[in-house]
């Protein structure tokens, strides 16, 4: 069905759909279960703890024989050379096709990486960042606009002129993250210039994602302004639920809480007031909690109803006139 299509090829999915690598979240329930679908999962890394990268990776090979990756989100990996590099030989043992990597200069492992046959594909949320990709030899990108979720670079721009931008400059094959939640968004980000699109916000609202269901719900009755962008130092920016708690944050009124402790108060007791949990612009287009599965043949249904009503409003061409005998 996407005959063609750069990224089904590299990540060998049915679809060219990602699930975004999720801190806890993009662990083997919900990779499992979008890989099953068709899609692409990718399995998080950002706590640099090989044990679980271990114990997360066997237990998708066991559950299922359809493709997944990794994620490996350079600049927390880097923070332990120690753990960096067993992560990274560990991985290279195990036959893996497919890796994103993210938050880092892309310089770091895409080299070694395709030295062993892996397919590379990078994050980025900036142009400069996309050039700096291609030069460092990646084989595709994942384009974040500001709508997306989580820590976020100043400086970025949405993904309208983003993608367009992107796709002017470089060759390689583009995923487009933020604001996709179905087949509408992907249509548009094909029309844009991307060949495959990613979400995150959508998956974690799905019954399979491992948080609490009252940060599901959360996302869910998040109305389109329901997001708000907080600073997070030294140098990042973050989008993530607007809440009592952010909104104290965004106007320097209350301390910005650890990292952990979002993971703790938020995705295991379910405090939505007193956190912010990363969502993107896209939560103001999520109704419902869905299945994985739900949620990846919806999205693929309504990309080629999309399809269909771009392609109709082509004029036929002229039946050329008969001449009168
Ligand atoms: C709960 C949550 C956690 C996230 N954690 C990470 C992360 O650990 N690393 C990362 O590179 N991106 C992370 N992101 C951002 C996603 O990779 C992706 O860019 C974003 O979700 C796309 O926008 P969308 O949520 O509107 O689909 C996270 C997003 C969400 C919703």
């Amino acid at each position: 069905m996407f005959d063609g299509n750069r990224v089904t090829a590299h990540t060998r999915s049915r679809y060219p759909i990602f699930q975004s690598p999720m801190t806890w979240i993009a662990r083997a329930p919900l990779v499992t279960a979008v890989s099953k679908a068709g899609a692409m999962g990718l399995l998080e890394n950002s706590i640099r703890d090989l044990t679980v990268t271990k114990k997360e990776f066997a237990t998708i090979r066991a559950a299922t024989n359809a493709p997944f990756g990794v994620n490996l989100p350079i600049r927390y990996l880097q923070m332990d050379p120690a753990e960096e590099k067993a992560i990274i030989d560990w991985l290279l043992g195990q036959g893996i096709h497919f890796v994103t990597t993210s938050a880092g200069d892309p310089t770091r492992y895409t080299k070694m990486l395709k030295a062993a046959g892996v397919t590379v594909y990078h994050a980025t949320a900036t142009l400069r960042g996309a050039q700096k990709a291609v030069d460092a030899g990646v084989d595709g990108l994942i384009v974040e606009g500001a709508e997306s979720a989580g820590i976020r670079n100043p400086e970025e721009v949405h993904t309208f002129a983003l993608l367009q931008a992107v796709r002017e400059a470089v060759d390689v094959p583009i995923v487009a993250a933020g604001g996709i939640v179905d087949g509408r968004g992907m249509a548009a980000a094909f029309a844009l210039g991307a060949e495959g699109v990613t979400m995150g916000t959508r998956f974690v609202a799905s019954f399979e994602s491992p948080v609490h269901v009252n940060y599901k719900n959360a996302i869910v009755a998040a109305p389109l302004t329901g997001t708000i962008m907080t600073d997070n130092p030294p140098r990042a920016r973050s989008r993530g639920l607007r809440t009592p708690y952010s909104v104290e944050v965004a106007a320097g009124t209350r301390e910005r809480l650890p990292r952990n402790a979002t993971l703790d108060m938020l995705y295991v007791q379910g405090d939505v007031d007193n956190t912010s949990g990363a969502a993107g612009e896209s939560a103001g287009l999520i109704h419902e909690l869905k299945s994985v599965q739900q949620i990846v043949d919806e999205t693929i249904a309504s990309f080629w109803r999309e399809i269909d009503r771009l392609a109709a409003l082509r004029p036929l061409p002229r039946r050329p006139e008969r001449s009168e005998a």
